[in-house]
C-alpha cells in the first residue's frame, strides 16, 4: 500500500518575543495568572509587514532542505491558515511563487487550529490516491494580526509562526511507515463559541477573535479524547502503544487533560505550548519540528497528533515516523 511518510519537517518564528511580563503592562493579567491558566509564558508576534506567507516560505525552505527535496519535485503544496495574507488568491499560491515551483497546485485549508490536521489530511489522500508523490503541508498563522490588544481573555493567548512537513509517497514492504489514519471532525453549530468578527462577505473588515474560553475548553477535553480514542480503535491500539502525543498547544491544562485520560506519562507529551503559545495552525508542526530536531521523535516511532479550533473543527493523524 502507498503511504505517505514524513521525510523532513521545519519551522519559523519571528524575532520578536513578547513575555507576559510585557503583557501585564498592557492589560489587566499577571505572569502568575497566565501561567497558571494556560501554561504560556511568552510568543512570538510577527515584525510590522512580515505577513503569513513570510513564515510559511521561511519555514518551508527549511523543511525542503531537512528533507533534501528540490521545490521543483514537489506536486503539492497544502498550507493551513486562517490568517491569509489578503482575502485572495491563496497564500500557498505566494509561498509557490517564491519557492520558484511553477505548475505546482497550491492552495489553503482553513480548519483553524485544527488547520494542519485537515491539511495533512487532504495532502495524504492525494498520495493515497497517487496525486501526489511529493507535498508540502504548512502550518503558517499570524494570529496577533486578529487579536484585540485590549482584552486580557483573548491576547495572551495566541502567537505567531509557521511549521511544515514535507511528506512522499512510498511503498513500504513493511507496510508500517507513514501516515496510518487521520479523522477528522467539524460541528458548526458552535460557532458563537470561537469565531472572528468580520470578514470580506459580512463586515468587509478583518474583525477581532471572540471567544467563550470557558465553554471552549469544555468542549475541547471532550472532542480531543473522543478523536484520540477514534484513532486508537481504528488501528487496533492501546494507548501505551503511542510513543509521542503532539497535540494542538492552546493550553497546558487541556494537554495535560487528555494525555491523563491516555494515562500517557509527561515524558511522552511534546510540549512547546510555554514557548510559542496557541499559534492556531502552526502549533502541531512546529511541536513535531521541535522533537524531531533534538531527537525525541526518531524514525520508526508511533507519533499521535489531535487538534481542535473554532468551527469546531477537531481531527487526529497517527503516523509511524
Ligand atoms: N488575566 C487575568 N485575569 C483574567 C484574564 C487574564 N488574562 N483573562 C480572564 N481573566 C479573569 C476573568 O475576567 C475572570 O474574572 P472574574 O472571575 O472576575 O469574572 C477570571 O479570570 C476567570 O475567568 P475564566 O474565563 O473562568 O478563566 P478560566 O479558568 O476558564 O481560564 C482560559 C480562561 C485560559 C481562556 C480557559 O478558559 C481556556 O484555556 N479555555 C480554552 C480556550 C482556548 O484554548 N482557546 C484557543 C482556541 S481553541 C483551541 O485551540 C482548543
Amino acid at each position: 500500500m502507498t503511504r505517505s511518510v514524513f521525510i523532513g519537517c521545519g519551522a519559523y518564528l519571528p524575532e520578536r518575543v513578547v513575555t507576559n511580563e510585557e503583557l501585564a503592562h498592557k492589560v489587566d493579567t499577571s505572569d502568575e495568572w497566565i501561567v497558571e491558566r494556560t501554561g504560556i509564558r511568552r510568543r512570538h508576534v510577527a515584525a510590522e509587514g512580515e505577513m503569513t506567507s513570510d513564515l510559511a516560505y521561511a519555514a518551508a525552505r527549511d523543511a525542503l532542505a531537512n528533507a533534501g527535496v528540490k521545490p521543483a519535485d514537489l506536486d503539492l503544496i497544502v498550507l493551513a491558515t486562517a490568517t491569509p495574507d489578503e482575502t485572495f488568491p491563496a497564500t500557498a499560491t505566494t509561498v509557490q511563487a517564491r519557492l520558484g515551483a511553477p505548475g505546482t497546485p497550491a492552495f489553503d485549508v482553513q480548519a483553524v487550529c485544527t488547520g494542519f490536521i485537515y491539511a495533512l489530511a487532504v495532502a495524504d489522500n492525494f498520495v493515497r490516491a497517487g496525486q501526489a508523490t511529493t507535498a508540502l503541508v504548512i502550518g503558517a498563522e499570524t494570529f496577533s494580526r486578529i487579536l484585540d490588544w485590549e482584552d486580557r481573555t483573548t491576547c495572551v493567548l495566541f502567537g505567531d509562526g509557521a511549521g511544515a512537513v514535507v511528506l512522499r509517497a512510498e511503498v513500504d514492504p513493511d507496510n508500517d511507515r507513514g501516515i496510518l489514519s487521520t479523522h477528522l471532525h467539524a460541528d458548526g453549530r458552535q460557532h458563537d463559541m470561537l469565531y472572528v468578527d468580520g470578514g470580506p462577505s459580512s463586515t468587509r473588515t478583518t474583525g477581532y477573535l471572540r471567544m467563550r474560553g470557558r465553554e471552549v475548553f469544555r468542549h475541547a477535553v471532550v472532542n480531543l479524547a473522543q478523536v484520540v480514542n477514534e484513532a486508537l480503535e481504528a488501528n487496533d491500539l492501546e494507548a501505551d502503544a503511542i510513543d509521542w502525543l503532539v497535540p494542538h498547544q492552546a493550553n497546558k491544562r487541556i494537554i495535560d487533560f487528555t494525555a491523563r485520560k491516555l494515562c500517557l506519562p509527561p515524558e511522552k507529551i511534546v510540549l512547546t505550548v510555554e514557548e510559542h503559545g496557541n499559534t492556531s495552525a502552526a502549533s502541531v508542526p512546529l511541536a513535531l519540528n521541535t522533537a524531531v530536531g533534538d531527537g525525541r521523535i526518531k524514525r520508526g516511532d508511533l507519533v499521535l497528533m489531535e487538534a481542535m479550533g473554532g468551527g469546531f473543527t477537531w481531527g487526529s493523524a497517527l503516523a509511524r515516523w
